[in-house]
């Protein structure tokens, strides 16, 4: 294990902020975990995981040991007539798993191709994408659990995903996650009811066009982090109750909304953005992007104060038109290397 001082997140976060760490390991092994966490506790460090930083906003610095996991390989631990369950390194890059799954004859995925990050990071926010969410088809996480000090299995149902949520986001420093267990059908089973994929994929019903459709589709309106920095979404859609999407769909007749469990309704934040203008609009070199109002961009060398005064702005505007108020996707860290909650309107 190698503890490297003063390292720059600067590459490791697609949102680009120039970011320096006080202590920054690669964590490549199981056992990498355990003496990582052990050098933390004895300097007294709080610890950051790091995944592809895909989903985080950083200040300029923490004074943490930032464990940047990339734990690699992909087991086939069963199978039977209709599916494999395969257990994935948290560190392999979420969209060449899924493009391999392709390859492999193995369903499920391919809706969620091009979602930047690391197959880690899938069950933390419960990644979704065109109608699939990954919880769908995850059996287990397996984790380091900090609190009971071993590995150990979560199954699905204990993961409580849900929207964009799972029993990670609600304690998030309980858990390092070392690998996710996927089961994957054998025969495609196409989910293809959303917006117009239906449409794009013209008579090509196979998982392999609806892949390269997601992949078309998500490219003609998400920008390419390497071009123009951003976190993809960076508010979640809100989820309102009926009484409340009554009342603004009087002022408001064309409010996109999808119906949701239990009487709510989702909302798109990407469509109330853009009612206040926002699309396509900067302030100083942070901005909400052209083509879609929903992913904030990073125009050139902005700092964390520099994204929040934009986002913030945002909500305000937002919420003074709609009264609704949009909560941030990504996670905010403090300089200490802890997640922080958003503030502001
Ligand atoms: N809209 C506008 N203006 C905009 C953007 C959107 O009017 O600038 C309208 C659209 O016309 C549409 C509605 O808002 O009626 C929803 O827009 P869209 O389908 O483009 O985005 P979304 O459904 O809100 C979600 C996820 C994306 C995911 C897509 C496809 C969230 C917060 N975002 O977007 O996830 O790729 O669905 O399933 O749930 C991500 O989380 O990083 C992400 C990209």
């Amino acid at each position: 294990m190698n503890i490297q001082k003063n390292v720059s997140l600067k590459a490791f976060n697609t949102l680009n902020l120039d970011v320096l760490a006080s202590n920054y390991v690669q964590i490549h092994s199981q056992q990498d975990v355990v003496d990582a966490l052990a050098y933390a506790q004895a300097e007294n460090l709080n610890v950051l995981i790091l995944s592809g930083g895909s989903n985080m906003l950083l200040p300029k610095t923490i004074q943490a040991l930032v464990m940047h996991m990339n734990i690699q390989g992909i087991e086939l631990l069963s199978e039977n007539e209709t599916s494999q369950t395969l257990k994935v390194g948290a560190g392999q890059i979420w969209h060449d798993f899924v493009l391999w799954t392709t390859t492999q004859k193995l369903y499920g995925l391919q809706n969620l191709a091009l979602i930047p990050g690391l197959v880690g990071a899938a069950p933390v926010q419960n990644i979704g994408a065109y109608g699939v969410e990954a919880g769908e088809f995850i059996e287990s996480v397996e984790v380091y659990d900090r609190q009971q000090q071993q590995f150990k299995l979560i199954a699905t149902e204990d993961c409580h995903f849900s929207y964009r949520h799972s029993i990670f986001k609600d304690d998030p420093n309980r858990y390092v996650i070392v690998a996710v267990i996927f089961k994957l059908l054998k025969q495609a089973d196409l989910k293809i009811n959303y917006g117009d994929l239906k449409t794009a994929m013209q008579d090509d019903l196979s998982a392999e066009n609806l892949q390269n459709q997601v992949i078309r589709i998500r490219q003609s309106k998400l920008p390419d982090p390497k071009e123009f920095p951003n976190v993809g979404s960076f508010f979640k859609n809100p989820i309102i109750d009926q009484a409340k999407l009554l009342k603004l769909s009087m002022e408001f007749p064309n409010i996109p909304h999808y119906p949701q469990a239990n009487e709510q309704v989702k909302i798109a934040a990407g469509w109330l953005i853009d009612q206040t203008g926002w699309k396509g609009k900067r302030l100083q070199q942070v901005g909400m992007f052209e083509k879609q109002a929903l992913v904030l961009v990073n125009y050139a060398d902005a700092t964390l104060d520099d994204v929040q005064a934009t986002y913030h702005a945002v909500q305000h505007d937002v919420y003074n038109k709609f009264n609704v108020l949009l909560e941030p996707e990504p996670v905010l860290f403090n300089t200490f290397g802890l997640i922080q909650p958003h503030l502001g309107k």
